[in-house]
């Protein structure tokens, strides 16, 4: 496979991901195109410090080509404005960019066959840290972790190619909705990440000392 190498000094970053978003839907291989209504690709400040992965669209987010758009998402925000963020204020993704049938889980064939379209976006964004909503989108980068004991714990692990070291998994918010006890569990690592954003400077700071 060709090493891509994406350089962005000047290159503005919404162009480079428009661009991305373009080729992959045109590209992507992924066998969910032939049932779902159109692609879903990422969405949201491509000058974010923090990117949110989740798993695959659902119905709302295949109709309307968006991700998070649906209960899932409306749940999200007022997660975020807990921490005092709005939508805006991130990017956010799937590792998958087509609703499975049903919205049954992804197989590994089609989080394969969509991984190249995630890197890309994460290599334009070169966000500070990436925040995993649910089992699939950690065990896409960690796939020996239980989200039941790594959720709420910042990870650290350098990916060849990729600038961003640090990762932060949390229930998905799609499966916290309806149980009480996640909910409040979701809620009490969402009111972690400005430390671990606080964290990850000061790491980075020691280390370029
Ligand atoms: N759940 C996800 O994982 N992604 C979406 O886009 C919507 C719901």
């Amino acid at each position: 496979m060709a090493f891509v190498c994406y350089n962005f000094h000047s290159m503005d970053k919404r162009i480079e991901l428009d661009k991305l978003h373009k080729k992959w839907k045109e590209e992507c291989s992924c066998e969910l195109k032939k049932t779902a209504i159109q692609a879903v690709p990422g969405d949201g400040n491509s000058q974010a410090d923090i990117v949110f992965i989740g798993e695959a669209p659902g119905k709302s987010e295949d109709e309307q080509g968006r991700p998070f758009v649906g209960a899932a998402g409306k749940f999200l925000a007022e997660m975020l404005s807990l921490i005092n963020l709005k939508r805006e204020d991130i990017y956010i993704t799937n590792i998958v960019k087509y609703r499975p049938p049903g919205n049954r889980d992804p197989l590994p064939d089609e989080k394969a066959s969509c991984r190249e379209w995630l890197l890309g976006e994460i290599k334009i964004i070169k966000p500070k840290l990436i925040v995993f909503l649910g089992r699939h989108a950690m065990n896409n980068f960690f796939p020996e972790l239980k989200i039941s004991s790594a959720h709420g714990k910042l990870l650290i692990k350098p990916f060849k190619g990729m600038a961003t070291k640090y990762f932060f998994p949390l229930y998905h918010p799609a499966a916290a909705l309806y149980d009480g006890s996640m909910r409040e569990t979701l809620k009490d690592d969402f009111r972690k990440i400005p430390k671990v954003l606080m964290e990850i400077e000061k790491r980075e700071k020691e280390a370029k000392s």
